[in-house]
């Protein structure tokens, strides 16, 4: 999934850059080039670092125990109506 359709930033090259050390926006502008040209796609850029919604700092499934919750997080919402 595209990121930032300006730049053709993917959601792949923006993790990788912060499993590279990308902290901040800043980082991600200067390794990537992302939100520097609309902007449109800054908050969500800004959502995969740590402690963002998107952010892939969760737990390894492989370490979560039988009793425990997992969140997921959602990439897109789709809206559903009835025809009848
Ligand atoms: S969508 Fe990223 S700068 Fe426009």
């Amino acid at each position: 999934m595209y990121i930032c359709v300006c730049n053709a930033i993917s959601e792949r090259h923006v993790q990788e850059a912060i499993a590279q050390g990308a902290k901040d926006l800043g980082d991600l502008q200067a390794q990537l080039g992302v939100a520097t040209c609309c902007g449109q796609c800054a908050e969500t850029a800004t959502d995969y670092l740590p402690g963002g919604r998107y952010a892939t700092d969760a737990a390894p499934s492989s370490a979560v125990g039988p009793d425990q919750v997992v969140q997921i997080p959602l990439l897109a919402s789709t809206e559903i109506r009835r025809v009848a």
